[in-house]
């Protein structure tokens, strides 16, 4: 039988976007394992889904899906708007919906296109979310010391920006920068706004293929002095650090779930 003294998280609503797959679902499930009621979004509505039945599958915790593109500013409007309505409050807003290792290239080389959708999802996406739910945690009670949590799903791709991951490094560099300004505003209205940088985690269509992995690494000059290639839990381990009460006087820092790559 299930002990609700144990779980972190009670209570706490989590909204997380790109929830459907990897690093964003194995959060979720963690969230939900933790005791919290987590808003699974996600462009892709079936996938989002499935997470809500694995979380109530799993740990009978309250989840809802819903579809958002985080791109496309009617879409984050209208979803914000929606869980608005439904929950009194958002604790917790992980930005994780991300893409671009598909745009790998030379940044001399790729098109408009490549560039503006990743862009338009990594850090438009980010800001906006971010932007609709700040307005609605802005205006709810603090519990504890604060208001909410914002973490961004940022990458090691923005601490150290390297070819051939030139777009999608300078969108996560972006996140990074974006961290640290929006953690100044929000200060103010105790809102702590951190992000995650992982590594290599074997996740989702892009990174679901060791052999990738390890040709990056080779590529990049660099090994994981951890000697193995991440996984989704090793980042929602620390994203659960980042949800928790232990965080709560950290704000503006993005903190490296990586295995070391980023010292080496
Ligand atoms: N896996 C890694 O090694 C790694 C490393 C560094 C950073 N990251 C970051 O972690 C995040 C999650 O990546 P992942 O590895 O779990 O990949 P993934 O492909 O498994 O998951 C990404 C999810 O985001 C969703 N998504 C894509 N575009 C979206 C949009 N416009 N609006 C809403 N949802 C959208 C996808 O449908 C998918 O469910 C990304 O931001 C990624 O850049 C991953």
């Amino acid at each position: 039988m299930s002990n609700n003294n144990n779980k972190r998280l009670i209570n706490k609503v989590a909204l997380i976007t790109g929830a459907g797959s990897g690093i964003g679902r194995a959060t979720s499930l963690r969230f939900a394992k933790e005791g919290a009621n987590v808003i699974v979004t996600d462009v892709n509505i079936e996938t989002a889904q499935e997470t809500v039945k694995l979380i109530k599958k799993d740990f009978q915790g309250e989840a809802i899906a819903f579809g958002c593109d985080i791109s496309n500013k009617d879409d984050v409007k209208s979803m914000v708007k929606q869980v608005s309505d439904q929950f009194n409050r958002i604790d917790i807003l992980f930005n994780n919906a991300g893409i671009g290792t598909y745009s790998l290239g030379e940044l001399t080389n790729i098109n408009l296109k490549i560039w503006d959708e990743v862009m338009g999802v990594n850090l438009r996406g980010t800001w906006l979310v971010s932007k609709f739910v700040a307005k609605k945690m802005k205006k709810q009670d603090i519990i504890g010391e604060l208001r909410g949590k914002i973490i961004n799903n940022a990458s090691m791709a923005g601490v150290i920006p390297s070819t051939p991951l030139g777009v999608y490094s300078i969108s996560k560099a972006g996140v990074i920068a974006m961290t640290k300004i929006y953690a100044q505003e929000l200060a103010p209205f105790k809102i702590t706004v951190n992000s995650i940088c992982p590594g290599f985690h074997v996740t989702g269509v892009y990174f679901n293929d060791e052999k990738f992995i390890e040709k990056a690494l080779e590529y990049w000059g660099r090994s994981i002095p951890l000697e193995r290639i991440g996984t989704a839990e090793d980042v929602a381990n620390v994203m659960f650090f980042l949800a928790s009460e232990d965080s709560n006087y950290l704000t503006g820092q993005s903190i490296s779930c990586d295995g070391g790559c980023t010292v080496a």
